[in-house]
């Protein structure tokens, strides 16, 4: 039977079974959101996991435990064959629990959880991928692409909730894709598939399918313009997995990152490579990256840390006279905020000042640099680009944390930074103090400028 459906006030939480465009009770527009009506208590539903026991019709009253009483779960993960996407996972699938997978249109998010569902029907597991967005003929041509997995996987075009969580009910898939959740839609809300209300019921049914039928769902999520994940944030944390998929379209390199995880850790990436035959895992991303380097003044290499994972990127600038009252301040694989940071430490403490020019700081290769030991990469890319000299003893590779008064800080994994370097050629790499061996060690910016930048060498670029 269909539930009733209610309208709560997202700031007062005011409840009313019709919609107002005025709250009543706060006052405030537009704040109304549609949902199902709770259940009352003692009112019949799906039991949830954990629920007190139904003995002759009435349920007993739930009793509290302590935890050392609890029978440890044994974890069984499903590997879904795509090692950088088990390793973000913190080791493959968890039965029953839900993955939300977000990204960019186009990015590959149906490339790769299609690939994914593909191994595991190839080993033996049941699968289902639920398509609200693309017909089954056109689902059909991207697994010709993938291979005969991807072809063996069960497919649902459907984009209404209580038909999908019939089939899911009936079918018990160990794994299953919902591409993408804001196409699914409740018959009995009256928002249209999307909406705050609708995503919310959607992603809340099947979790509880999922931890009933003990499913491994991985939701598709689509992202808004400002790169964060559309659909209300409730989703966020109803979800047991975040994982992010980024990268530019233009560019093959895709990153997958885990923004939350209740069953692994949140610092793994992983890195692939979209091609005619799906996406392909990049395990020598270093060589490829050190390897593309351009030696040329504006370019260094920073040993960065990917979650466990060593990582050499190359880091450019230009830096430009500007024609702008406000010069622009162009970045892409960083944060911006953190540009802003290093431009300042470098005019005070390093003294390139870079107040009259244009400044564009790209990660090569569509990498996304979310560590602050990338500091010490911006500011030497940025002061060879302003002096039109490249960095002595190229491919120069550094890393390491600029403090606000010039200092060079200690960053994590020194070790592991050092050795990927060697490993690629990049000796002398410019790092912090207590870096250990093999490292040129800097304790302030000024100290790696004069290392990477030798005063008396020739500019012959330099900018004003
Ligand atoms: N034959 C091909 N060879 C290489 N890459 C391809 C090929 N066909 C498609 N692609 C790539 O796959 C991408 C589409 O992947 P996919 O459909 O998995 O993305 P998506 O994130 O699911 O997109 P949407 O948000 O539209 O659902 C395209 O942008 C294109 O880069
Ligand atoms: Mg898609």
């Amino acid at each position: 039977m269909p539930r009733e459906t209610i309208h709560s006030c997202s700031r007062c939480g005011f409840c009313s079974p019709q919609w107002h465009g005025q709250c009543p009770g706060c006052g405030e527009w537009n704040t109304l959101v549609e949902g199902a009506r709770p259940r009352a208590p003692g009112e019949h539903g799906r039991a949830r996991p954990g629920a007190g026991r139904v003995t002759a019709g009435r349920r007993e009253a739930p009793v509290a435990r302590p935890l050392r009483e609890i029978a440890p779960a044994a974890l069984r993960r499903l590997s879904t064959g795509v090692g950088e996407l088990d390793r973000v996972l913190g080791g493959g699938l968890v039965p029953g629990s839900l993955v939300l997978l977000g990204g960019s249109p186009g990015i590959g998010k149906s490339t790769l959880t299609n690939m994914a569902l593909g191994h595991l029907a190839l080993a033996g597991k049941r699968t289902l991928y639920v398509s609200g967005e693309e017909s089954a003929e056109q689902v059909r041509l991207r697994a010709e692409r993938l291979g005969p997995g991807a072809l063996a996987v069960p497919i649902l075009a459907e984009t209404d909730l209580e038909a999908v969580l019939g089939v899911l009910a009936a079918e018990a898939p160990q794994a299953c894709v919902i591409d993408s959740v804001q196409t699914l839609g409740a018959a009995e809300l009256a928002g249209a598939p999307g909406s705050v209300g609708q995503v919310r019921e959607v992603a809340g049914r099947i979790m509880q399918l999922a931890k009933e039928r003990a499913i491994a769902v991985v939701l598709v999520g689509h992202v808004t313009k400002e790169g964060g994940l559309a659909g209300p944030r409730v989703l966020e944390h109803l979800v047991d997995c975040v994982l992010q998929f980024e990268g530019e379209r233009e560019r093959p390199y895709r990153e997958l990152r885990a923004l939350k995880n209740r069953f692994g850790s949140t610092n793994e990436a992983g890195l692939f490579e979209m091609r005619q035959g799906g996406l392909v895992e990049v395990l020598d991303a270093s060589a490829r990256f050190v390897a593309e380097a351009t030696r040329a003044p504006g370019s260094a290499v920073l040993a960065a840390m990917e979650g466990s994972r060593p990582l050499l990127v190359e880091v450019q600038a230009l830096v430009a006279p500007s024609e702008l009252e406000q010069p622009r301040r162009v970045v892409s694989g960083l944060d911006r905020n953190r540009l802003a940071l290093v431009l300042a430490i470098l005019h005070r403490h390093g003294r390139v000042p870079t107040g009259g020019a244009d400044v564009f700081v790209n990660v090569v290769g569509g990498v996304r640099v979310d560590e602050p030991g990338c500091d010490l990469a911006v500011a030497l890319a940025v002061a060879s680009a302003s002096r039109g000299m490249p960095l002595s003893g190229t491919p120069r590779a550094c890393f390491g944390e600029l403090g606000l008064t010039g200092e060079l800080r200690w960053v994590g994994h020194p070790e592991r930074r050092l050795q990927e370097a060697a490993k690629h050629g990049c000796r002398a790499v410019i790092a912090p103090p207590d870096s250990g061996p093999g490292a040129c060690e800097a304790p302030t910016l000024a100290q790696a400028l004069a290392l990477a930048l030798p005063a008396g060498a020739s500019r012959p670029h330099a900018v004003a």
